[in-house]
């Protein structure tokens, strides 16, 4: 089983990444020397989550006591929606450039296909009107769906594909037509929340827990797994990019080992085949 996914632009990325949002100050930090020292190499970034230069410092200290070629790392981090527009681009790249304290990122996604209007940080709760009419045309890429990609890949004179979607996937969200639709057209995919996000801050009453899953859990234990192990598992067996967050040492650790077993077709066809269907990351009002 692989451990990279081919990128078109022939770029490797490691398909196990670590998750970075909400590793709140004083966390990241650690969490990502901890990760380094168990073998992550693929770090997923954002300016959004105002932790880069907490692991900025982490990726400096590791490449300077030589745990790490800067080349081995994959990272990548994204544009925040408020600066979509063309003349704001390079600024903001640079900031996350000089907090990553490095010279070139490995992908740089825009976070959402929809541009809000510049100045507010973080309109997590968005008024309709606020978002920005450039729409996606210029740049690209995460939380694109197939009708966004379609119209991208038609645009006229577009110069280069993009390399990966970066979508929420997991069993309750398995996400099945808009992956195969991305591997179809040759464009990668990156699963975000494959646990579930159960500390996910707006969450509803209703937040599920793919941990309590029964038929999650038997998986788990046939293998002598736990359940995260299965569910980042799940996402590698469908050549898809996994960036499970974590700031504890124990789950680091734990959501690293994973390449020692198989799930086997029939277990696939049960976490693909949930009828539940829960999305946690959408907009709301
Ligand atoms: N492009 C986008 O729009 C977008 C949106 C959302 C997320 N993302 C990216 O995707 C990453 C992952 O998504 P996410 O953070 O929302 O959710 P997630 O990875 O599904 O879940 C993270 C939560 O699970 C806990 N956890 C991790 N490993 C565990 C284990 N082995 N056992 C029990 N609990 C465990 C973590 O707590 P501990 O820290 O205590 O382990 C954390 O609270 C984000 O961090 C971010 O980098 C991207």
């Amino acid at each position: 089983m692989a451990t990279y996914l081919e990128l078109p632009t022939r770029g490797r990325m490691p398909i196990l990444g670590l998750g970075t949002w909400q590793s709140l100050q004083g966390a990241a930090r650690g969490a990502v020397k901890f990760a380094i020292d168990v073998g992550y190499r693929h770090f997923d970034c954002a300016y959004m989550y105002q932790n880069e230069s907490e692991i900025g410092d982490a990726l400096r200290q590791k490449l300077q006591e030589g745990v790490v070629r800067r080349e081995e790392l994959f990272i990548v981090s994204k544009l925040w929606s408020t600066f979509h527009e063309r003349s704001l681009v390079k600024e903001v790249c640079q900031k996350t450039l000089a907090a990553l304290q490095l010279d070139y990122l490995d992908l740089y996604l825009m976070h959402s296909p929809m541009g809000f209007k510049p100045g507010r940080f973080l309109p997590l709760k968005i008024k309709m009107k606020e978002l920005n009419s450039i729409g996606i045309p210029t740049l690209w890429f995460s939380n694109f769906n197939c009708e966004q990609i379609d119209r991208l890949l038609s645009k006229p004179g577009l110069r280069h594909k993009p390399a990966n979607n970066q979508i929420e996937s997991h069993p309750y969200l398995p996400q099945e037509e808009l992956i195969k639709f991305c591997q179809f057209k040759g464009i990668s995919v990156t699963a975000y929340c494959p646990l579930g996000a159960p500390n996910w801050p707006g969450s509803k009453p209703d937040h599920i827990s793919l941990f309590d899953d029964p038929q999650i859990k038997e998986i788990a234990l046939k293998h002598n797994k736990m359940a995260a192990q299965v569910l980042i598992r799940l996402q590698i067996q469908r050549n898809v990019s996994v960036i499970p967050k974590s700031v504890t040492p124990q789950h680091i650790e734990e959501n690293f080992k994973v390449f020692d077993f198989e799930l086997t077709e029939e277990e696939m066809e049960t976490l693909l085949g949930f009828k539940k269907r829960y999305r946690i990351c959408a907009l709301s009002e």
